[in-house]
């Protein structure tokens, strides 16, 4: 029988998976969070899939550590890699944040053209469009990698008017191409949302995996028997932060994406596992 009280492990290359962590804990209030941020060795878009790989099995091993229960691999770059190498390596539910963002894609264009931005190496993958076109064949895709996003968010610079003029260049490309939906195809990405709706505008809709990826997990743990059903509660375990460097920047970006000020993080060494 499993153990339903156990913490759920999510992990991310940095800060960006919190918007993952954020869903999770309004969706199913009743799960503890055990979460990995890869501070020392982010960002992880521009490096290569063996070392995506190899950064990633480290982490899951450290998790397993904490005796998680379930896995969310909330980078769309460790999904789009790694996922596979995730299932191998463990025998709990693992769940990803690149084929719940393809599904609720589909489900939201009306004119079969979809926009994927995320980092070089989710968009070298070719994943959004592999999952998108085994959904429907009919739609078109169009990726564009924006490296220089996430050191803007890990800078904290989200309402800038240097993020904006680098936003606007970037998606002018797929702008062009007349999509009607654009996927944030990096757990990042959600935070710099206000300043791409700015120019975007109404017409293209705004797609954010983290909802789908929490939505997916809670069916998962329900068919699964594993929702914990006894109340969160904070007093007597509360959430865990780990990082691998700069715990205490992290600590006050974790503090405003969760509006939560008690939030204390550990460092790790992850190098170790
Ligand atoms: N947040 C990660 C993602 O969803 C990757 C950011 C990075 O480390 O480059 O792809």
């Amino acid at each position: 029988m499993p153990d339903r009280s156990a913490p759920i492990g999510v992990f991310d290359s940095g800060v960006g998976g919190l918007t993952v962590a954020r869903e999770i804990m309004a969706q199913i209030p009743n799960e503890r969070i055990i979460y990995f941020g890869d501070t020392a060795r982010v960002p992880y878009g521009s490096k290569s899939k063996a070392t995506i790989t190899k950064f990633t099995k480290q982490i899951v091993r450290f998790l397993m550590t904490q005796h998680v229960k379930a896995l969310v691999v909330a980078c769309n770059t460790m999904s789009a890699y790694a996922i596979d190498e995730v299932e191998k390596e463990v025998s709990l539910p693992v769940i990803g944040v690149v084929k719940p963002g393809a599904r609720i894609a589909v489900s939201e264009t009306k004119n079969n053209r979809i926009g994927v931005i995320a980092t070089e190496g989710t968009v070298g993958s070719g994943m959004y469009e592999r999952f998108i076109n085994n959904i429907d064949p009919g739609i078109r895709v169009f990726a564009k990698a924006c490296p220089l996003f996430c050191p803007l968010v890990e800078e904290g610079m989200l309402d800038d008017p240097v993020t904006d003029e680098i936003a606007r260049r970037y998606l002018k490309e797929l702008m062009d191409k007349d999509i009607d939906t654009l996927i944030m195809g990096c757990t990042h990405y959600p935070l710099l949302a206000p300043a791409l709706k700015r120019l975007v505008g109404e017409s293209v809709r705004l797609v954010n995996p983290a909802y789908e990826t929490a939505r997916e997990l809670k069916q998962m743990l329900t068919y699964k028997d594993m929702l914990n059903d006894s109340p969160f509660d904070k007093q007597e375990k509360d959430h865990e932060f780990y990082v691998s460097d700069l715990a205490d920047k992290f600590t006050h970006f974790a503090a405003d994406i969760l509006d939560d000020d008690s939030i204390r993080t550990s460092e790790v060494d992850i190098e170790k596992y």
